[in-house]
């Protein structure tokens, strides 16, 4: 059976195991019509200080890097993002009336972010995290929402989505809502300290971090049971090609932020620089528009949030043989040596730390870390302050993948690493 048929017998079947549980959970609304009306009056479109909040949350929630095309005008949508299931388009959510959300009220935009609805009644696709959002308060959302109002309205129409059959049937969001989706404000855990609940918040409710470093089922919904152990996130080249990168584990794991104290979760999201690596390619535009414009209070809040991540990961997988490691070393010490040093440790003025320091090199899948072999680290742009005096080249013309297969195993393997062999094929799909 074709994985497309796979897609679409599960969802005949979903419909009908789960037409009951929807008709349930369409009333389930968290937002009765009450609720609404208060949520309304609690917006003050004038109000200089809710909108000031709103652009901070709208920071945390890091809305601009997905609302905003390369070169397009801010919020005005028009990103695409490519999805298993299609391709799909971000809207325009300035105060345009016609093409924006100026004619929205309060209200329909609580509906949007909690429930993943637009006012015509229409699903959203999930690609919008409201499956984040849906944690959001009423006084946060209703701030976004000030704020968004005080931006630049722009007319601008939304591009037309290209998602096969039949999940572009927005009616048939409802079963995949009604298996998947939770709706309701994040609920404070009495147990644990005021900051850590606001990390909490920050992290799982705005941040979204686990929409990139959650695995996916098949039916592309985050795993509760996996949450924060390593996704995988998909950019497209300039040549048009599809490029999955890997996002690492985010629990206390030995592959993961275990690795890391709390001081060096904090500086990396605070200023994409810590002791042991430097932002490059999709994090940048995390740490970019969003983590590095937050106080240092929430910043801290959210690195003993996720330091408290209890270690969740998979066996690690086997080294590779010796001579394939040592193959991989020489070719170490010939092309990376000079500047991430023999030793693994890197220096503040050469080069980032690859042993007992890079989540990327420990990550279970290989992906993020072949990419960087292949094109160099991508850097911010602008670009964030550096000491380092040169920045890596790829070695996408230097290196077959045999060659770039041995290296990863060896980096993956030395010095304490614990991600185990990398085969050409992994290398031949990257490429
Ligand atoms: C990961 C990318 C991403 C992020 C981050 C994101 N959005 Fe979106 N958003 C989208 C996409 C894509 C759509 C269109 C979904 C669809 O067509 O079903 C969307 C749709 C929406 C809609 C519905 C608009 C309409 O016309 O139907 C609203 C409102 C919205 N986003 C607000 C926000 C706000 C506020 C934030 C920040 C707190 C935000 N978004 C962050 C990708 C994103
Ligand atoms: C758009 C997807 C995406 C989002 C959202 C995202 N990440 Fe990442 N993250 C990645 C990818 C991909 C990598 C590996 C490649 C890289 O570093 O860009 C990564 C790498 C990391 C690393 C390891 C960096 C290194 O060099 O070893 C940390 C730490 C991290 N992310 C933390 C976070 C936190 C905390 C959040 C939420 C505030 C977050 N990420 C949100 C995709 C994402
Ligand atoms: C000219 C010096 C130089 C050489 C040679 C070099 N690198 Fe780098 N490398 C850097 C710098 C600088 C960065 C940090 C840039 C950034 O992340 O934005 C980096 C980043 C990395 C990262 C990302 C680490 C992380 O998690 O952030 C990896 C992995 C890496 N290099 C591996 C290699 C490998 C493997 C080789 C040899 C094939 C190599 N580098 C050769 C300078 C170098």
């Amino acid at each position: 059976m074709s994985k497309f048929s796979r897609y679409f017998l599960t969802v005949v079947v979903a419909i009908l195991l789960f037409v009951a549980t929807a008709a349930f959970f369409q009333t389930d609304g968290s937002s009765s019509p009450n609720d609404r009306m208060a949520f309304s009056a609690n917006i003050a479109l004038d109000d200089e200080m809710q909108i000031e909040r709103g652009k901070y949350l709208a920071l945390a929630g890091n809305c601009a890097s997905c609302h905003t095309a390369a070169n397009g005008a801010f919020m005005a949508g028009g990103l695409a993002f490519e999805t298993p299931f299609g391709r799909i388009y971000s809207t325009n959510i300035t105060p345009d009336a016609n093409t924006g959300i100026g004619n929205w009220s309060g209200a329909q935009f609580l509906n949007a972010m909690r429930q993943g609805v637009r006012p015509d009644g229409e699903h959203l696709y999930p690609v919008f995290p409201y499956t984040a959002y849906t944690k959001v308060t009423d006084e946060d959302a209703a701030a976004l929402f000030a704020y968004l109002n005080s931006i630049p309205a722009v007319s601008q129409e939304g591009l037309e989505n290209e998602v096969s059959f039949p999940f572009n049937q927005r009616s048939l969001m409802f079963v995949w809502k009604a298996m998947f989706f939770d709706t309701g404000v994040y609920e404070e855990d009495e147990s644990r300290s005021a900051e850590w609940n606001r990390g909490a918040y920050i992290v799982e409710a705005l941040a979204h971090c686990g929409a990139c470093h959650s695995p996916r089922n098949y039916l592309g919904a985050e795993r509760n049971d996996m949450a924060m152990t390593g996704g995988v996130y998909t950019d497209k080249v300039p040549n048009g090609t599809l490029r999955p990168w890997s996002a690492p584990n985010l629990t206390s794991a030995q592959s993961g932020l275990g690795l890391w104290p709390h001081k060096e979760v904090a500086g990396y999201l605070k200023t994409g620089i810590n002791s042991f690596v430097e932002t490059f390619g999709p994090m940048n535009e995390v740490v970019l528009n969003s983590t590095r414009h937050l106080n240092d209070e929430d910043i801290n809040a959210m690195a003993v949030y996720l330091k408290s991540l209890p270690a969740n990961e998979t066996d690690p997988k086997a080294a590779a043989k010796d001579s394939v490691l040592g193959m991989g070393r020489t070719l170490y010490n010939l092309h990376c040596g000079t500047c991430h040093l023999p030793t693994g440790l890197g220096d503040e003025e050469s080069a980032p730390r690859l042993g007992g320091g890079s989540l990327v090199v420990r990550a279970s899948n290989p992906a993020s870390l072949i990419n960087v072999i292949l094109d160099g680290p991508e850097r911010p742009d602008p670009p964030l302050p550096t000491k380092r005096r040169k920045p890596m080249e790829g070695f996408r013309y230097l290196l077959n993948d045999e060659e770039i297969a041995a290296l990863t195993s060896y980096l993956r393997s030395a010095w304490g690493n614990t991600g185990g062999e990398v085969v050409a094929e992994q290398v031949a799909e990257q490429r």
